[in-house]
């Protein structure tokens, strides 16, 4: 089946990014929030975003402006019914996900695949909430969408080589690269990801370093090109957070204990960047 159009639930870091790419692939993209302002303020990251792209030439200025005349914007759900692939990226909360899924479904095309960019929810088990388990799949982009190579396709246990074939040649298509994940509690980069941000965390809960040794050690130490701290506050401690809470009971280690200062931060509504205050204060 060619995939030509394209749903995007969610119009935050992820779905944006997410609308970009697609569009500038040649995609007619059909995004979709829960309120105006939400979408109004989606659709200017993507402006942004494109704008930058051209002023370092990576892209012209006509690519651009295509790209912007193929994504379409509807605060109504249900219009996601009329496209080929549907990527729910809304947050990382899991009732959040079924209860669109749920209002979804009706909706689609028989054929139609339905994607979760969830960072680390279990696919067979949100693929059991919707009429078709066997199209849909784990689809997981990286932030920031634009810049990021990978792409995590993750099956759940009936999705059908059908529906993995085609997402594999969408992802060809964005010009990224694909690595394929079991669908295990946050998969692959997330399960080694985030217990790294968590102990740097730890290391300075615990007082072994401060917010910029902890950051400056990891980057120039490791050539990493964010510190743990820094890329958790680009993240989102709460995302953070939830994925280690994920880790945490899938699992049943202690060693996915989320920190508790991890906790008070995400408490205090001190969630990184999105809200000016994480481990840095961006105001
Ligand atoms: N859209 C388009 N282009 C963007 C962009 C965006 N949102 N953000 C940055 N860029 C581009 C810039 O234009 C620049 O392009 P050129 O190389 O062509 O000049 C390039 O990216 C580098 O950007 P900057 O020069 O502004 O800044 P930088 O060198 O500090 O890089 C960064 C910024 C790419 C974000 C880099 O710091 C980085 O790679 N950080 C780590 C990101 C990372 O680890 N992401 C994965 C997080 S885990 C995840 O996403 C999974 C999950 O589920 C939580």
């Amino acid at each position: 089946m060619e995939i030509e159009t394209v749903g995007v639930v969610g119009a935050g870091q992820m779905g944006n990014g997410i609308a970009h790419v697609f569009a500038l692939a040649g995609y007619g993209v059909l995004l979709t929030d829960i309120s105006q302002e939400s979408l109004d303020r989606g659709r200017q990251v993507i402006e942004r975003n494109l704008d930058r792209q051209v002023s370092r030439e990576k892209i012209s200025a006509e690519d651009r402006d295509a790209a912007l005349a193929r994504i379409r914007t509807t605060l109504t759900l249900s219009d996601l019914g009329q496209t080929d692939l549907v990527i729910e990226a809304a947050t990382e909360r899991e009732t959040v996900k079924t209860a669109i899924f749920e209002d979804l479904v009706p909706h689609l095309k028989p054929n139609t695949i339905l994607t979760s960019n969830t960072s680390s929810i279990s696919i067979t088990r949100l693929a059991s909430r919707t009429d078709r388990p066997e199209k849909f799949m784990g689809f997981h982009f990286m932030n920031p969408v634009p810049v990021m190579q990978l792409v995590e396709l993750i099956r759940g246990i009936a999705t059908d080589q059908e529906t993995f074939d085609a997402m594999h040649r969408v992802v060809e298509r964005l010009g990224k690269t694909a690595a394929t994940a079991e669908d295990f509690p946050a998969f692959i980069v997330n399960r080694i990801l985030m217990p790294m941000i968590n102990e740097a965390v730890y290391t300075l809960y615990e007082g072994v370093g401060n917010v910029s040794s902890i950051d400056s050690a990891m980057k120039l130490g490791t050539n990493h090109p964010m510190g743990p701290l820094e890329l958790a506050d680009f993240i989102g401690l709460d995302t953070c957070l939830a994925i280690m809470n994920v880790l945490h009971d899938g699992l049943a280690d202690t060693k996915y204990r989320p920190c508790p200062l991890l906790t008070k931060y995400v408490e205090a509504g001190w969630l990184g960047r999105k809200t000016k205050r994480g481990f840095y204060d961006y105001r």
